[in-house]
């Protein structure tokens, strides 16, 4: 069984989830980088928002991975505007994924909204959908490595 972590991640608490479940999986590692990045800065709010409430898809750069070669796929996403990122809009229209096995993650402060759900309604064609949130990742690290092996026990 083949896996692979995508992730978009601005301010790394996105990462350290998605590098912890490839150690745990035995997975391949991809990260979405849009051509241009956002400021970490605090306009992260403004441009950030911009862009999910005008449903924008940022270019990325060159992705080196073939998705159709993995059965197993995990998606981690920040939460904006209590929805998916931008960088996982793009890389959702640019790759289509289906008949695969699908695990969602997401960080965020408290508001995660219907992240977990919008992007499920995107990822429909697939055998099974597996689904979880993690509040405060880097604030939180022991209480999210223990919730990462939990989850992917049951599931993997
Ligand atoms: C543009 C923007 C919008 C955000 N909206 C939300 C939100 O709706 N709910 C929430 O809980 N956190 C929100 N956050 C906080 C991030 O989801 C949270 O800090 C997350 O852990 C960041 O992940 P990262 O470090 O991988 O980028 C927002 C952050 C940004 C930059």
């Amino acid at each position: 069984m083949k896996s692979i972590v995508v992730y978009y991640s601005l301010t790394e608490n996105t990462k350290f989830l998605a590098k912890e479940i490839a150690k745990f999986v035995n997975a391949d590692l991809l990260e979405l980088k849009p051509e241009k990045e956002i400021s970490k800065g605090l306009t992260k709010y403004l441009w950030g928002g911009k862009q999910v409430f005008m449903k924008e898809k940022p270019k990325l750069n060159k992705i080196d991975k073939k998705i159709e070669n993995y059965d197993q796929i995990f998606i981690g996403t920040p939460v904006w505007a209590w929805t998916f990122t931008p960088p996982i809009r793009t890389f959702l229209s640019e790759n289509k994924i289906a008949g695969k096995k699908v695990y969602l993650f997401a960080s965020h402060e408290g508001g995660l909204g219907k992240t977990l759900e919008d992007l499920k309604k995107q990822l429909e064609n697939n055998k099974q959908i597996s689904k979880i949130d993690f509040y405060k990742p880097l604030e939180n690290i022991e209480k999210c490595k223990k919730q990462i092996a939990e989850w992917l026990e049951i599931k993997s």
